[in-house]
C-alpha cells in the first residue's frame, strides 16, 4: 500500500531526535550526509535543534504512519535568535566540541565544529525586510508530494500572524532541486556567495 502523504502538525519536544536524524539524512546537498560525520548530531546542533528550543511555535513537523518525515524550523527575528544562540546554545556546545584540525579522512566534523565556534550570522542588510529565517527538510519518501509547499505556507501564515514582513534562507548552489522548489514557492534571489545563494520571501 502506498505511504500516506503525511500530516503537518505543530512541534512536540519528543520530535527532537527525529529532527536531528532527518537533518543528517538530508544534509549533503539535500541527500544523506551520514558518511561525512563521525558525530551524527553535529549538523542538527546547527540547523535543526536550536530553532524549536528557542521558539517551539515556529517549528512544524510532517508525520506519516511511521513517524516524523520532515520539518520546517524557523526564527521570527534572526538578530535576536543570534543573541540567544550566544547566550544559551553555543557555550555548552563549544565546551563539548573543542576545535579540531582536518583529519584528512573525508569527514567534516571539524568544519561544523568550526561554525559552532565562529557562527557567521545573517546579512544585516536583509534583516529589516526579511528578519525571519528557516530551514526545511523532508525525507525522500515525503518529497514531491506537495508537503514542502504546505510547510512553507504554514510557516508563512504563522509569521504573518505575528506581523513579520519577510523571510530569508541560504541554499547551496549545488542543490538545484531545492532552488527550483524555492523559486516555485515564491522566493527570489537576494545575493550570490561562493557557497550558494541567499533567497528571500516577501510576506507583506
Ligand atoms: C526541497 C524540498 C523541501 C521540497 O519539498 P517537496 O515537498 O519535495 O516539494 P513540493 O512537492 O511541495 O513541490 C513544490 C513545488 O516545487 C517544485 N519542486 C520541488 N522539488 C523540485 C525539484 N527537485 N526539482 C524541480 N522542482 C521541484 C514542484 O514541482 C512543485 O512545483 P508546483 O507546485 O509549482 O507544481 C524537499 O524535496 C527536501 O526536503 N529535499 C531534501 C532536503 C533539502 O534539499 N532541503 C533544502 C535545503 S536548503
Amino acid at each position: 500500500m502506498p505511504a500516506a502523504p503525511g500530516t503537518i502538525r505543530p512541534f512536540h519536544p519528543s520530535d527532537l531526535p527525529a529532527l536531528y536524524r532527518i537533518c543528517l539524512l538530508t544534509g549533503e546537498v539535500g541527500g544523506d550526509a551520514t558518511r561525512l560525520y563521525r558525530d551524527p548530531d553535529l549538523l542538527g546542533h546547527l540547523y535543526a535543534g536550536p530553532y524549536p528550543v528557542a521558539d517551539p511555535t515556529l517549528t512544524f513537523v510532517v508525520v506519516d504512519e511511521l513517524g516524523p518525515v520532515g520539518y520546517i524550523v524557523a526564527t521570527a527575528d534572526s538578530a535576536r535568535f543570534e543573541q540567544w544562540l550566544e547566550r544559551q546554545w553555543w557555550p555548552t556546545l563549544r565546551a563539548r566540541y573543542p576545535e579540531r584540525v582536518d583529519p584528512h579522512d573525508g569527514t567534516e566534523d571539524h568544519v561544523v565544529i568550526g561554525r559552532i565556534h565562529e557562527w557567521a550570522g545573517a546579512d544585516e542588510s536583509l534583516l529589516d525586510r526579511f528578519p525571519a529565517h528557516m530551514h526545511i527538510d523532508l525525507l525522500p519518501r515525503a518529497q514531491g508530494l506537495g508537503l514542502g509547499r504546505r510547510l512553507v505556507e504554514t510557516l508563512s501564515a504563522a509569521l504573518r500572524e505575528r506581523g513579520v514582513p519577510g523571510l530569508h534562507l541560504g541554499v547551496d548552489s549545488r542543490n538545484e532541486g531545492a532552488i527550483a522548489f524555492y523559486t516555485r514557492t515564491g522566493f527570489v534571489e537576494a545575493a550570490r556567495h561562493d557557497w550558494g545563494r541567499t533567497l528571500t520571501l516577501d510576506l507583506t
